[in-house]
């Protein structure tokens, strides 16, 4: 396809526009045709976004709020406007469906606006001290500060809206961000840091460094940017937080995230029809796909042919198409990974339903049952179009199946019994479960993130906020309460 505007992009240094020393090739995951070049800075470059982070810290922590709040609301803005255009954009840096770019962009869109109204409210708590008769008098005002620049590491999968997820709260916070894209897809990336250039926030308060994996580990190691937010691998996400233990590492991971069907859950094609697409939206390739399905002994002979029936039914091809629901992976060497996958659950007694056949980058979305729980298919993320489905005998059974895996990010639950629903939350080892729906839910207002090997802290800009801060107080000394 043509690229989409001259090349190559440039990368945002302090918020410059620069070209690099190298360029970096954007390829369409769908037939592999040239998107874009992209500008790859130097360590000079580099080295200048990170002083100009560090040097800007004081400054930016002290704008007033309206000044934040009205940049991040410019972005929100500019990318509602743009929608159409953004969205073409991600499908091709990312080859994910164009129905599903479209719900990225307007879930970025509320990402930025909603770090503009919190970062309108973020104003910190007043606590009396004299429940303590030593600090009669005595009043602390607590509030939250950031504790420095923030290097946000971005994969992708949602190449705009887990950018927005990094970038949005660090400014609202008022805390220089520099944002390190995936390198396969950093577009969006680079776009954002467009918009953020068209606001007043002052220089260094962000930059975009399409940098290599070597670059990224010096900004990792580098002191003057003392949180560090990830979202990626389980692999790579601890190791940097074994690189850099002293920092706040923020870690956002996968998981192979269940969703269980209960006996007496009434509408067997919702269920199956839910899971289908989300185990296959964006050819599986979100943290909450669903992997694991779990359905109870009671339904199951209803169930499974119906969620079969449901997966054959989505249709895979070129993802500008916008009746397409599954396109190809985000490359070829990620497809056949899933290949292999399906065939080492194969060669251990799993059996294929539907699909599971791969051509290109493009894997047919499939079903299996039967996978042994130490399949690979089973045990770790696949990141692909692929279902596991296993029987259970009761709640028990299906609560204990959830819980059998090194990851817990989020489950799905469907029910209709809130007595179910509520032991599962007490219960169950994961960030979120989402009741009567799939696990792939996320409202970006709302926590995000997991448990065990699915990472630690908090997205959702509330949540990220938190994180990205630390309290401070001031205690008032004689005053009348
Ligand atoms: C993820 O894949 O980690 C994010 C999922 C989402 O934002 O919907």
């Amino acid at each position: 396809m043509e690229p989409i505007t001259p090349q190559p992009r440039p990368c945002w240094i302090a918020g410059r526009a620069e070209h690099g020393v190298a360029e970096l090739t954007v390829r369409h995951p769908f037939d592999g045709s040239e998107v874009a070049t992209v500008a790859v800075p130097g360590a000079e470059q580099v080295e200048r976004a990170v002083a100009a982070a560090a040097g800007v810290a004081k400054e930016f922590r002290g704008t007033p709020a309206h000044q934040r709040a009205a940049a991040l609301d410019h972005v929100s803005r500019v990318l509602a406007a743009r929608a159409e255009e953004v969205a073409e954009q991600i499908t091709a840096e990312n080859g994910k469906p164009l129905k599903w770019a479209k719900v990225e962009v307007t879930r970025a869109v509320s990402t930025f606006r909603f770090a503009a109204e919190e970062a309108r409210r973020f104003t910190g708590d007043l606590q009396r001290l004299d429940t303590d008769p030593a600090a009669e008098g005595r009043l602390a005002l607590v509030r939250r500060v950031p504790r420095g620049p923030v290097l946000g590491i971005s994969p992708f999968n949602f190449p705009l809206n887990l950018v927005a997820h990094k970038v949005a709260p660090a400014i609202a916070v008022g805390a220089p961000i520099v944002v390190k894209p995936a390198p396969r897809t950093p577009l969006s990336a680079l776009l954002l840091g467009e918009l953020l250039n068209e606001t007043d926030l002052p220089e260094g308060a962000f930059s975009v460094l399409p940098v290599d994996n070597e670059a990224t580990i010096g900004l990792v190691r580098d002191e003057r940017l003392p949180v560090v937010s990830f979202t990626g691998s389980g692999p790579v996400g601890w190791s940097l937080m074994d690189a850099a233990p002293r920092k706040q590492v923020v870690l956002e991971l996968g998981g192979n995230a269940a969703a269980v069907v209960c006996d007496d859950w009434p509408d067997l094609d919702f269920a199956a029809s839910r899971i289908a697409t989300f185990g296959n939206y964006q050819a599986g390739q979100s943290c909450i796909a669903v992997q694991r399905v779990i359905v109870d002994a009671a339904v199951a002979g209803e169930f499974v042919p119906k969620l079969v029936e449901a997966v054959r039914r989505l249709r895979t091809g070129n993802p500008h198409d916008p009746d397409v629901e599954v396109g190809p992976l985000v490359d070829e060497g990620a497809a056949e990974r899933v290949e292999q996958w399906v065939a080492e659950a194969v060669d251990g007694g799993a059996t294929v339903l539907t699909g599971g056949k791969r051509d290109g980058a493009t894997v047919e979305p499939a079903v299996l049952s039967d996978v042994p729980r130490g399949a690979k298919a089973w045990a770790e993320e696949i990141f692909g179009p692929v279902l596991a489905v296993t029987v259970v005998d009761g709640f028990d059974d299906a609560l204990s199946t959830v819980d059998d895996s090194a990851y817990g990010l989020q489950a799905g639950l469907f029910t209709t019994d809130v007595r179910k629903a509520f032991r599962a939350r007490a219960e169950l080892d994961v960030g979120g479960l989402i009741v009567g729906d799939v696990p792939a839910y996320r409202a970006d207002q709302m926590p995000y993130g997991g448990v065990k090997g699915s990472g630690v802290g908090r997205e959702g800009v509330r949540s990220a906020m938190a994180d990205l801060t630390e309290e401070r107080v001031m205690v008032l000394t004689g005053v009348d309460l």
